[in-house]
């Protein structure tokens, strides 16, 4: 079993990594006996994972409610947050209860604001059974809805008082989802760490054949990294700005495609694609560098180019809403290297739609 600690003084609290944890009631801790828990899933995890967890907690004699909420990204909004609370305070859940996520990143960054909200805040647990809510969204503590006009726009920084990451839901997992996850872990590679780049592209091929060793590796270097990153920039200043690469090109996809259409994570990597190439074109990243990055992405059966329908301005319009964009400039995350990316605040217009340019699909004859 592995384990991590996010250390934020008080509100630290560990990220545990091994296969079988939801059956095992000792990673549950800090819960105890007789204490009131709800349980937010959705209608896909339900089935697979939902009556293990429920067993597990009930062995503990924890007192668990449920709530199944419908599936998709289209689904993390202010409606779906609603019937959480309706749900919370339909079965008289106090202040003391603790909300669990088990689900993808969509149920976590939901259960995570509720959680933040209810009864001005409860405690809250994270059982992360997607590859990418396990090596990212799960830690950190960045919690929050969309609306319709953008991404993660209504949110909190909360922080969960556990991690519980079970590398055997990945089975279930369906291998775009997967991919979409590798999105995210390739992204750590490029920002902050060559040497687990380069153990990316000598192991590509088994993780995706969900070897475990392999994955138990790779989620661990991924919650180390992103638990130091946290450590040292909880809110969003300037490290864990890095973490957002590809970020601000990819929402811009997601958006304009409608939620739900491109997986998060193949926006991510079409949108690092984009970041490299505006940083080719500035002169500070190498062309090798690019060829590796796309080489790795499609490796892991990501795209490498936007959607076919959207031009390069319908990108800048999206992109100027960001949260990022101070005094109308555009503020990027771009790649200098491979393991190292930095933050650009002045980015020109013409520049980026250049590089969008660059990235579009190759129209058929
Ligand atoms: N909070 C953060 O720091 C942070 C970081 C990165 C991404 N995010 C957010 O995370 C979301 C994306 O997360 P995601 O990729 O996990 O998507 P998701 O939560 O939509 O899950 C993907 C799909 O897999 C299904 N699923 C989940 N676990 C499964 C399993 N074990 N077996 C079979 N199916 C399973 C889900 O029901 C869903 O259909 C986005 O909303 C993104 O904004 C948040
Ligand atoms: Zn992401």
């Amino acid at each position: 079993m592995e384990k991590i600690t996010v250390m934020l003084g008080e509100r630290s609290y560990p990220i545990t990594i091994a296969a079988g944890l939801l059956n095992n009631l000792r990673a549950f801790a800090p819960l105890k006996s007789d204490e009131q828990v709800m349980l937010v899933t959705n209608k896909t995890v339900a089935p697979l994972y939902l009556e293990q967890v429920k067993q597990t907690l009930k062995q503990g004699g924890i007192k668990v409610d449920e709530i199944i909420l419908p599936d998709g990204e289209q689904h993390k909004s202010l409606l779906v947050l609603e019937t959480i609370f309706s749900a919370l305070l339909k079965k008289s859940h106090s202040r003391d209860t603790t909300l669990i996520a088990l689900g993808g990143g969509v149920i976590g960054d939901l259960t995570g604001f509720a959680a933040a909200c209810y009864q001005r805040g409860v405690r809250f647990m994270q059982l992360p059974t997607t590859l990418l809510a396990q090596v990212d969204s799960s830690v950190g503590g960045k919690t929050g809805v969309n609306h319709p006009l953008g991404k993660n726009m209504i949110g909190a920084f909360y922080q969960p008082v556990s991690v519980i990451v079970d590398v055997s839901c990945l089975a279930t997992l369906p291998a775009c989802e997967l991919s979409s996850g590798l999105a995210e872990v390739i992204k750590y590679g490029i920002s902050f760490d060559r040497d687990f780049f380069i153990w990316l592209e000598n192991n590509i091929d088994v993780l995706m054949t969900l070897n475990i060793h392999a994955l138990t590796y790779c989620i661990r270097r991924c919650c180390e990294l992103k638990a130091k990153i946290v450590a040292t920039d909880e809110r969003d200043n300037d490290l864990r700005a890095l973490l957002n690469l590809g970020h601000t090109f990819g929402h811009a996809i997601e958006v304009t495609m409608g939620y739900g259409i491109w997986l998060h994570g193949e926006a991510i990597a079409a949108g690092i694609v984009m970041a490299a190439e505006v940083a080719y074109i500035l002169g500070k990243l190498p062309a090798d560098d690019v060829h590796r990055i796309k080489t790795l992405l499609e490796r892991a059966c990501l795209p490498i180019a936007g959607p076919k329908e959207m031009l390069p301005e319908s990108y800048l319009s999206h992109m100027m809403r960001d949260k990022k964009v101070r005094n109308n400039k555009l503020c990027l995350v771009l790649p200098t290297g491979i393991g190292q990316a930095k933050i650009y605040n002045d980015i020109d217009h013409k520049l980026v739609l250049k590089s969008i340019s660059a990235c579009l699909p190759i129209k058929e004859a």
